[in-house]
């Protein structure tokens, strides 16, 4: 039988990262992960992330947008192309060579790390001594591993509707809205979430009439209002998406007609016929087939596996990390709590700040945000000022095409350390990077306002916004 040190539960971005950093501080280290790649024939590492989430949408994000520019952005810059036209299929195959490639690189990096993969499904099966019993299943043939410590990285999948069953065919959740191959004339979304968005923004650009229908009143209620509600603007009344908010869903019914939804919204009865609909209701943690009620591994209420501050399980050295404990569902926390953990096994004492995890959503205009909102330092009692600056005026995005979009800024009143960065323009995924250095060396928000920013460049925009909340923005 197989020893390891280590052994890791899942290759998403969580576990293979994990897996990596456990064999770099010379852990003799495996990794189980029973994903396969789109045709069914072979596994395929990196998870959600790299398979059916992160990665394909941005892939299907990128050209999407570049064939809304070609229709309605070209000619501005004098280029006329003619008759634009659209192949979905060219595109997702172009996604699915994205994920391939990706895919390949993690087993090319197992390789490199001497990180031993194994191919199957994983369960815990109980304790010889000091180590872990592993059950690895592919097909019906059974092994068993051993290890010292046991990282549990199993992920989420998508939250299931109880009124009506995912196909994939015409009822899709984020695998099926990746691989659409023909452009549906009425798209209906459940859920105006980040999938919700990122996906009825993609289809919406290549000819979709999109319906998103939100069952909260608020819309985007974790991020800041202010930057909520000029995204909704731009979403609804420039871009066309309908957005109703407030909905109740009464009946899905998914027939050789379509799939009609009837749904109450504002005190009136609705009904649409789409013909396709993406259910993207949030996600829940992936513990199916671990045994983890065998060996007393505890859950929460909904389901997570029970952690403490530093993804310790309640089992000896059984740890867990990324969407299938408690926090948010991103990639990058996935992979920050793998290297923590990872160490902590190592006996360093790695640290991960909850505060200081950025969000972003990939739109167009993108919106990004580190820190608190105006909405939760004020339910706090929190004293702060703030300073907002748009994209407008500037430089950049105005030679971009892209001058939308505005960087608040939130800093203490009394210690002017910046306590949130909240931001709506372009790239602002790469922008909101420097909120997040600020306050992870707990930077106020005068030390932004005296670092040179290069110009002419968007984040003139974030300094401009740290002046402002000085009150002496020079462009203001
Ligand atoms: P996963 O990535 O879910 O990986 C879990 C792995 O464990 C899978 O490979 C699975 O096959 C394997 N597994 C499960 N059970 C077993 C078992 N018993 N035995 C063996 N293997 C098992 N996050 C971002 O930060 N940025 C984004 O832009 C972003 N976009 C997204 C877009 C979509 C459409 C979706 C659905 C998600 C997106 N996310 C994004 C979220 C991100 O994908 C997840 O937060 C991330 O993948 C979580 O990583 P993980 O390692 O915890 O789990
Ligand atoms: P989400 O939590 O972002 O949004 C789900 C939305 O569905 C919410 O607004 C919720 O109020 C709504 N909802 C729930 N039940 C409903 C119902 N019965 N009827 C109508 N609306 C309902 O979840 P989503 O979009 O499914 O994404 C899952 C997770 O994946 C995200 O929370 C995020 O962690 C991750 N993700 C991250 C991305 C990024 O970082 N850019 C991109 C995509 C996903």
């Amino acid at each position: 039988m197989s020893q390891f040190d280590v052994v890791v539960i899942g290759a998403g971005p969580g576990g293979y990262i994990a897996a990596i950093r456990a064999a770099q501080l010379g852990f003799k280290t495996a990794c189980i992960d029973a994903g396969v790649n789109k045709a069914g024939d072979a596994p395929a590492l990196g998870g959600t992330c790299l398979n059916v989430g992160c990665i394909p949408s941005k892939a299907l994000l990128q050209s999407s947008e570049h064939f809304h520019a070609a229709q309605h952005d070209f000619a501005e810059h004098g280029i006329t192309v003619g008759d634009v036209k659209f192949d979905a299929a060219k595109m997702i195959e172009r996604k699915d060579g994205i994920v391939t490639k990706l895919t390949g690189g993690i087993k090319f990096l197992f390789q490199k790390n001497k990180v031993e993969s194994l191919f199957g499904k994983g369960s815990l099966k109980g304790r010889n001594g000091d180590l872990w019993q592993v059950e690895v299943e592919n097909k019906g043939e059974k092994s068993v591993v051993e290890a010292k410590h046991v990282i549990v990285a199993t992920g989420s999948v998508s939250r299931p509707l109880p009124l009506i069953e995912i196909d994939n065919v015409n009822v899709l959740d984020n695998e099926g809205a990746l691989n659409l191959t023909e452009v549906p004339k009425k798209l209906g979304v459940i859920g105006s979430g980040v999938i919700g968005l990122e996906m009825g923004s993609v289809w919406k650009r290549v000819g979709s009439e999109v319906t998103i229908l939100e069952a909260m009143p608020t819309f985007l209620a974790a991020a800041d209002q202010q930057i909520a509600k000029e995204a909704f603007k731009v979403f609804t009344k420039e871009q066309g998406l309908v957005i109703e908010l407030g909905v109740k869903l009464n009946e899905i019914k998914n027939d050789k007609n379509g799939v009609t939804v009837s749904y109450e919204v504002g005190g009136a009865a609705k009904t649409e016929t789409f013909d396709k609909l993406i259910v993207s209701i949030g996600r829940i943690p992936n513990t199916e087939g671990l045994n983890a009620e065998g060996v007393g591994l505890e859950k929460d209420e909904r389901g997570f596996i029970k952690v403490d501050g530093e993804c310790r399980t309640n089992l000896p050295n059984v740890w867990a990390i990324g969407d299938v404990v408690r926090g948010p569902m991103l990639a990058h926390k996935a992979s920050d709590e793998g290297v923590a953990v990872a160490e902590r096994i190592a006996g360093q004492k790695p640290h991960l700040d909850f505060n200081t995890i950025p969000f972003v959503i990939y739109t167009d205009p993108e919106i990004a945000w580190v820190g608190k909102t105006e909405e939760q330092l004020k339910a706090e009692g929190v004293e702060y000022k703030k300073g907002t600056s748009g994209f407008a005026a500037n430089g950049r995005a105005l030679g971009l095409g892209k001058a939308k979009g505005t960087v608040k800024v939130l800093a203490c009143a009394k210690t002017d350390r910046v306590l949130g960065v909240h931001m709506i323009g372009p790239m602002v995924s790469e922008l909101v990077a420097e909120g997040v250095m600020s306050m992870e060396f707990s930077a106020s928000s005068e030390d932004i306002a005296r670092i040179v920013h290069a110009h002419p460049t968007l984040s003139e925009v974030l300094h401009e916004a740290a002046l402002a909340a000085d009150k002496r923005a020079l462009h203001g």
